[in-house]
């Protein structure tokens, strides 16, 4: 592994081999991650990263663009076959670049805006406060209803009507359930606004046909590609035809410069990929794996926020336990499972130590892991859960997660070895 780097830079060499070794060693359920493929590495690596192009094919600002032309025609058109979209866009740099790329062609500073409030599953691209974006646009938000904690459909529908916001934004980075993007596409057409649906979750679930797409509801869809849809680090953008040159204008020159080929490669290879039946039965096995951790999980007395998860993320409220999401994330992180506190619908604790979790099964599952390995998975949490700052308790469940996920290598062995 990194034969060049290991001769001329040692210590960047050994950060490297040691997340190497973190990721093998660990049981990795941060919702928004999944396992490049060797392809994704290689590819993410290539001889493109020298190549420096603005533009679109047939209009570009530089020459020497023949096969970055052919390779970005070739992504655009997986893209648009898997998605069974009528346009995209894969030069956005990731899916917070892909959100900017929208924003940038359909929005004036001052425009009206409805979006997911970020503590109830939204997202800081949506107009977060914390985010410059709520500097420019006018944000109003829209919540989850109290008992179900699902989206508040009702709430949405006034608002709207009372705001008539120029776009309405679903999607988010923890929300577990799906989402009924019909519903809200037929609010947004009645109030007159652009209805955009960020999958950057659950685009893998949607490519494998594993749950409903948003993409014949929505004028635009944003997506990252790291997550669900386990390719490189970066993101693209669906939209009806009649969008297609406001999208393209807005991503550039809008919103990025030059664009980023060698991760174009990784995700046009990913396009494919993910039509592949291997694929689709990951996301069949990701939906299974979530259910049965939740089901796992409220058996041993963990409350599941909405009572189940219909995608990859199961998010825990750990206040029956008498614990933060700070303190269990801590306790997990120590024993070997890397998961992320995260605010609950209604969280009387702040962002930064928060009453719950949020779990993602999507790595775990293309490591191979099924029913069986998710039933001991969540009895190592019952137990961190019950001692959390008990080194003995620790220790103990440390050594039975390594036991579990040295079964279910990352990559196949040797992969790495030059
Ligand atoms: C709903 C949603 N949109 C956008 C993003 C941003 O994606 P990226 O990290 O690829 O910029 C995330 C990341 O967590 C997300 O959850």
């Amino acid at each position: 592994m990194l034969k060049y780097t290991h001769k001329s830079d040692l210590e960047i060499y050994e950060i490297v081999a040691d997340e190497l070794k973190r990721q093998e060693h660990n049981i990795e359920m941060i919702a928004s991650e999944s396992t490049a493929s060797l392809e994704i590495m290689e590819l993410s690596g290539s001889i493109f990263t020298n190549k420096t192009l603005e533009g679109y094919p047939g209009a570009r600002f530089q020459a020497g663009s023949h096969e970055a032309d052919r390779l970005e025609i070739l992504g655009i058109e997986r893209a648009k076959q898997l998605f069974g979209a009528e346009h995209a866009n894969i030069q956005v740099y990731s899916g917070s670049s892909a959100n900017y790329g929208v924003y940038a062609a359909i929005l004036n500073p001052g425009d009206k805006v409805m979006s997911m409030r970020l503590d109830q599953g939204g997202h800081l691209t949506h107009g977060s406060p914390v985010n410059f974006l709520s500097k420019v646009y006018e944000y109003h938000f829209y919540g989850v209803n109290e008992k179900t904690e699902m989206i508040d459909y009702e709430e949405l529908e006034k608002k709207a009507e009372e705001i008539r916001p120029k776009l309405i934004i679903t999607g988010g980075s923890s929300y577990p359930r799906l989402i009924d993007y019909e519903r809200i596409s037929r609010i947004a057409k009645s109030v007159g606004a652009y209805f955009m649906v960020d999958m950057a979750h659950v685009s893998g679930l949607v490519a494998a046909g594993v749950i409903p797409s948003p993409v014949p509801h929505a004028d635009f869809v944003s997506s990252s590609t790291t997550k669900t849809l386990c390719g490189p680090r970066s993101g693209f953008i669906l939209c009806k035809k009649e969008h297609a040159k406001a999208i393209d204008k807005g991503v550039f020159p809008g919103s990025i410069g030059s664009m980023h080929l060698t991760t174009m490669a990784a995700k046009s290879w990913v396009f494919k990929h993910a039509a592949s039946d291997e694929f689709k039965n990951i996301m069949r096995q990701v939906l299974a794996n979530g259910k049965a951790l939740a089901e796992e999980l409220a058996s041993r007395g963990f409350r599941i926020v909405s009572g189940t998860t219909d995608n990859h993320i199961v998010m825990v409220d750990l206040r029956s336990k008498g614990i933060s999401g700070k303190v269990f994330q801590n306790a997990l992180d120590r024993v070997g499972i890397t998961v992320n506190k995260n605010q609950i619908p209604f969280d009387p604790a702040s962002p930064f130590v928060t009453s719950g979790v949020r779990i993602g099964v999507t790595s775990i599952t293309q490591r191979g892991l099924k029913e069986a390995e998710i039933k001991i998975i969540a009895d190592i949490m019952d137990r961190v859960a019950s001692a959390p700052e008990d080194e003995t308790n620790i220790m103990s469940c440390k050594k039975d997660a390594e036991n579990l996920i040295l079964n279910f290598p990352l990559y196949p062995a040797g992969s790495f070895e030059d």
